[in-house]
């Protein structure tokens, strides 16, 4: 479980020399954000300045963390790299596949037996190459890395959306896909464009029912789910010092729900009182020696808008608590604002659920808030109007609140006590009812409330907000609830008001707990062998991609995709994460969701081996069997979306030698490049309407695959008229190197060996 405190002063060692020089190159005092990237480029010190949101940098990140749903790819490519251990200090976390339905014990239990496969495929692959292992119930992902690794100016990658959240304690942490991860824990660069920043100025002090996660439902009003992208969001003034340090980070993790790259804060006392603890006093103690090199500098939040893209600011002591959503984490609604906004919407008034926890809103100071709003309620007679759903953080925090009474308080209120796992914010719960979809509302302290993404659900109004919040209202039974001035009727008939809540930035008693749920690897995990089933349907070992070599000839189109084909429509979710460690089976929802251009129906293609039309995956499987390369065809921006690395293997597996498209997505492109394709676009776009059904394609001088230099193909039509056609590509000599060895990792391993 131990952080690794010679890792971390390596990082602070080396920052002051890097910080300066950057700060003399760049010619301006510098953010904080710009100091942790300066002091983590791939090459050393800086030698020359970036432009924001313009040049791609390439980095070398402190840690790696990793769930337990993309992990299984992740971990899966790793085991490719011919590499004994992983090259940067790493952990998995198993809090993805655990679903929420009676309670902890017995949910955990149900996981255990539908899912042990694959928990004992990640331990067992975490224990043979160095990396740590949260088992099952451990708790979420995020939490436990606040509380066990993040630290102050250290940059951290996860293959989780909200790796962000470690920004509450002052790290540049970011969410990215398998193959990335896989590169770093491979000894390889990250690359990032380097990002713009906007600054959120915090001045005031948060006070009575106004939290932290009010500053992000504000923030997420004002910059909507896009005005982030691309960008750092860091948070700085006296209300940013005022906060706790789980505070700033459910503020770092709701930065995704507005796009940002990332969010972060200064260092400050809040999080010295963190570190120490949770046990972390020589962390501290060295980030002490360099606190000014771990905040922006004082000329940049003197005169912010000289030195950020955007700035922002918000005055705590006017913020009002916030109601965000239905199905959208951006539509902000003060409490008390709420009454005529949900009758003109027609959301439903009555609240059935209150759900408090997830890697957003589920610390001890979270759980306390909340708990002393429920005491209320019982110590006043109040009867709770909706069910509620506890889901703690990490097992550190359960424990802790359980030793001091507060999981009692919500038992008082018949609330139900998941297990320490994503559960209902991840659409593991397993609601009562949720099937009749019915239109309803709940309220919770998630981040995400996109249709269905709780109960499956899309009819249910989800409004997210603060852990306290949550109770109130979920007692009250009233989305219109505002507690400041409402009063509830209790058991007795009586008119009874709630106080202002109250809660504890840490436990006074201290931390405490008897098993956290860690596995340390094994010191030489050289005779583990990792074992997965050859019938399973959820693993599958993999095995090295062959060169697709200089002959790409007689290759047939697979796909001639219509209009937005995004990572979605290449590989599906939904029922297909289910096969998300097993490479063939989920390569049977390849490109099921891109529109053919020939019919504009989906998953309907012709195979010119038998002039029948079938379902893509099926038609790509009959070329690999005839030993026939295939080409998908699509439009601009293919493979926008997510990161996911299976959009890029999944063809490849199939046999797709080329993707030829007007415009990629960036990140889909190099995933393909990873895997050793083609990623291609038209020198000229109108060269897209040149492509027909029957075509087959002859690359003329893929021997001569160079950087900067175009590539020539032909198209055979059907009736054996041809064009040939330029296509320009972005293989740098080290990528043009991944084709020509399979893939990237095949080339890792090949050094590997030398
Ligand atoms: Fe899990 Fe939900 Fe967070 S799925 S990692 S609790 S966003």
């Amino acid at each position: 479980m131990a952080f690794d405190i010679e890792m971390i002063k390596g990082v602070y060692n080396r920052m002051t020399e890097r910080v300066d020089a950057a700060r003399n190159i760049v010619g301006k005092p510098l953010t904080l954000a710009e100091k942790i990237l300066y002091n983590h480029l791939w090459d050393g010190k800086a030698t020359s300045s970036f432009v924001r949101g313009k040049d791609y940098v390439d980095f070398a990140p402190d840690r790696i963390a990793c769930q337990d749903a993309t992990a299984q790819m992740a971990l899966l490519q790793f085991m490719q790299a011919g590499k004994s251990k992983v090259a940067v200090p790493t952990t998995v976390h198993c809090d993805h596949l655990i679903q929420a339905k009676i309670g902890a014990d017995k949910d955990l239990q149900n996981a255990l037996n539908n899912s042990s496969e694959v928990f004992n495929f990640l331990a067992s692959v975490s224990n043979k190459y160095g990396i740590g292992f949260w088992k099952p119930g451990a708790g979420i992902i995020h939490q436990v890395v606040l509380e066990n690794y993040a630290f102050p100016g250290g940059m951290m990658i996860g293959t989780d959306s909200h790796t962000v959240n470690a920004g509450g304690l002052g790290m540049v942490a970011i969410g990215v896909g398998g193959a990335d991860a896989v590169d770093v824990m491979a000894g390889m660069p990250w690359e990032l464009k380097f990002p713009k920043l906007i600054g959120v100025k915090l001045t005031g002090k948060l006070s009575g029912w106004t939290a932290p996660k009010d500053v992000i439902l504000k923030v997420a009003g004002i910059l909507t789910v896009k005005g982030g992208t691309g960008c750092i969001v860091e948070y700085f003034g006296e209300g940013a010092k005022s906060m706790s340090a789980t505070g700033k980070g459910t503020i770092c993790n709701m930065g995704a729900e507005i796009g940002a790259t990332t969010s972060t804060f200064g260092y400050d006392d809040s999080m010295e009182r963190y570190l120490r603890a949770t046990g972390r006093d020589e962390v501290a103690d060295e980030a002490n020696k360099i606190a000014s090199y771990l905040t922006g500098d004082d000329e940049v939040y003197a005169n912010p808008e000289q030195y950020f893209d955007e700035v922002i600011e918000i005055n705590l002591s006017e913020l009002k608590p916030h109601l965000n959503g239905p199905f959208t984490p951006d539509l902000a609604t003060p409490v008390g604002e709420m009454t005529e906004k949900a009758i003109k919407n027609d959301w439903p008034l009555k609240v059935d659920w209150g759900l408090i926890g997830s890697c957003t809103n589920s610390s001890y100071e979270d759980l306390s808030r909340a708990a002393s709003v429920a005491k209320q309620a019982v110590d006043k007679g109040i009867v709770a109007k909706a069910e509620f759903g506890i889901n703690p953080g990490s097992e550190q925090v359960r424990f802790t609140a359980e030793r001091d009474g507060l999981l009692d308080i919500f038992e008082d209120l018949n609330a139900k006590i998941f297990t320490n796992a994503c559960g209902p914010c991840i659409g593991q719960w397993s609601r009562e009812g949720a099937e009749k979809q019915e239109k309803n509302t709940i309220i919770h302290s998630f981040n995400r409330n996109f249709s269905k993404r709780a109960d499956g659900n899309p009819n249910t109004h989800a409004f997210v907000a603060s852990p306290e919040m949550v109770a109130a209202i979920a007692i009250s039974g009233k989305l219109d609830f505002n507690p400041v001035t409402d009063t509830l009727i209790n058991k007795n008939g009586e008119e009874v008001k709630f106080e202002e809540p109250t809660g504890f930035e840490l436990p006074p008693k201290g931390f405490d707990v008897e098993d956290a749920g860690f596995v340390a690897p094994m010191a030489d995990g050289s005779g583990i062998e990792v074992k997965v089933s050859p019938t399973s349907e959820r693993l599958q070992l993999l095995t090295p991609f062959k060169p697709i070599g200089n002959e790409v000839k007689d290759a047939k189109l697979l796909i001639k995709a219509h209009g937005k084909c995004t990572t979605d429509h290449i590989s599906m979710a939904g029922p297909w994460l289910r096969f998300r460690g097993h490479l063939d089976n989920i390569s049977n929802n390849c490109l099921i969701g891109a529109v053919n251009a020939f019919n504009m129906k989906t998953n309907k293609v012709k195979n010119q081996l038998t002039d029948e039309f079938g379902a893509v995956p099926d038609t790509a499987r009959a070329y690999k069997a005839a030993g026939v390369y295939s080409v998908v065809v699509g439009d601009h921006n293919y493979g926008e979306g997510s990161s996911r690395e299976h959009a890029a293997m999944e063809p490849r597996h199939l046999g797709v030698a080329a993707v030829i498209v007007k415009s990629f997505a960036r990140i889909h492109e190099t995933n393909l490049k990873k895997q050793g394709m083609l990623g291609l676009t038209f020198a000229n776009e109108t060269d897209y309407d040149l492509i027909q059904e029957d075509d087959t394609f002859n690359f003329l001088d893929l021997n001569e695959f160079a950087p900067g230099k175009q590539l020539t193909l032909e198209l055979v039509h059907s009736d054996g008229s041809k064009d040939v056609i330029y296509l320009n590509h972005t293989y740098n000599q080290g990528q043009i190197d991944w084709f020509k060895e399979g893939s990237a990792l095949n080339l890792i391993k090949k050094e590997n060996a030398n």
